[in-house]
């Protein structure tokens, strides 16, 4: 049976630490609230001239170096973003020209928190079907330059963080890989967490109104969000687990979407996944969106907690509302 596998992971976040005290200069805030709130310490910052393609391209390299590859084996590439660098042509085809990949598809997600998962089963999808071989697979966020640096937007702005992560996604006939991914949306609350202009929705593309207004930061309701998330996250973990016939106790390790740590204790808990399952480095970037779950798993697998054999368990939930999961055997 052909299986898509993950042959290689990697992740790229920019030099600067952006830390809570450094944000309580900024707007009115303290380290306590954001510790307490979310379990973030730090973010990184990437400089003005980075956007999310060339973080994209930094985790690509590593990744494809990580599976021993040159770019010029990828045949596809899928790139999960909320903060494009452009509003067109999408960053996947920005990031496949600095991979030096003319020809090559390049495939823009827009899924939010949910991206990478999404993308993941896509290229589960084209890989099992047979259409492409060796699929380069980014979630990737420059967050910074579009967050809102005052009191109006501090409960937004102290939770997010720029950064890339990536894997490089491959057949087997071993009885490995991905076993099933799940995804979900639900657009009725789509204005609880969105960014709502510039856009086409609009009957002008951008007023100073909408300036004015703040309307052009990224907005959040949210406890609505954190009581959506501790529904749809059990669901979807349990959809997954039933998909494949498993309990929750094969489950060696799990990795959560980043959003916020106390969403993620909750749902642990409330499931009784124990803590020293669930990999978590949301105290380190922050909610890195798209790329949150790739960055996680680089980083357990180096850790070694994930060995040959063992299941992961990934899920997520986010803007839309979007949630997701995936098992992989590794
Ligand atoms: N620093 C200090 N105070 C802040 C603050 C900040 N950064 N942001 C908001 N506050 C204030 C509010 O103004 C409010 O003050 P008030 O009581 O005087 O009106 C108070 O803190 C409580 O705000 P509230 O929104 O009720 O807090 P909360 O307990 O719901 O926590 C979140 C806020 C954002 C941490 C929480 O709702 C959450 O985690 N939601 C899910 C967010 C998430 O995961 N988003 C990403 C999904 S992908």
């Amino acid at each position: 049976m052909r299986r898509a596998c993950i042959r290689g992971t990697g992740f790229y976040v920019p030099d600067q630490i952006v830390t809570n005290d450094d944000l309580a200069e900024r707007m009115d805030t303290s380290d306590e609230w954001i510790r307490q709130r979310s379990g973030i310490e730090r973010r990184r910052y990437a400089p003005d001239d980075v956007g999310c393609a060339e973080l994209a391209y930094r985790a690509s390299l590593r990744t494809l170096e990580d599976a021993g590859l040159e770019p010029n084996a990828v045949d596809c590439i899928i790139l999960a973003t909320l903060s494009p660098d452009y509003y067109f042509p999408g960053s996947a085809c920005i990031l496949g020209q600095k991979l030096g990949l003319p020809g090559v598809p390049a495939i823009d997600i827009r899924a939010q928190c949910s991206g990478f998962l999404y993308s993941l089963s896509t290229a589960d999808n084209f890989v099992r079907g047979g259409q492409f071989q060796c699929i380069l697979v980014v979630g990737s966020e420059k967050h910074s330059m579009a967050l809102e640096f005052a009191d109006r937007g501090r409960d937004v702005t102290v939770l997010f963080g720029d950064g890339a992560g990536a894997v490089i996604l491959g057949p087997t006939e071993e009885n490995r890989g991905v076993l099933s991914t799940h995804l979900h949306a639900d657009g009725s609350l789509a204005d609880a967490l969105w960014m709502e202009c510039p856009g086409s929705a609009h009957p002008r593309w951008i007023t100073r109104e909408m300036l004015d207004e703040g309307r052009i930061y990224p907005k959040m309701e949210g406890r609505l969000v954190f009581k959506n998330a501790l529904e749809k996250l059990p669901q979807v973990i349990m959809e997954a687990l039933a998909e494949n016939r498993m309990t929750l106790d094969e489950i060696d390790l799990f990795i959560f979407h980043q959003a916020n740590l106390r969403i993620i204790e909750y749902v642990a808990k409330q499931m009784g996944i124990p803590a020293e399952k669930v990999y978590n480095n949301i105290q380190e970037y922050g909610n890195t969106t798209a790329a949150s779950i790739p960055i996680a798993l680089h980083e357990a697998i180096k850790k070694g907690l994930l060995r040959e054999g063992q299941h992961v368990l990934m899920a997520s939930f986010g803007a839309g509302f979007t949630w997701a999961s995936a098992i992989i055997r590794w």
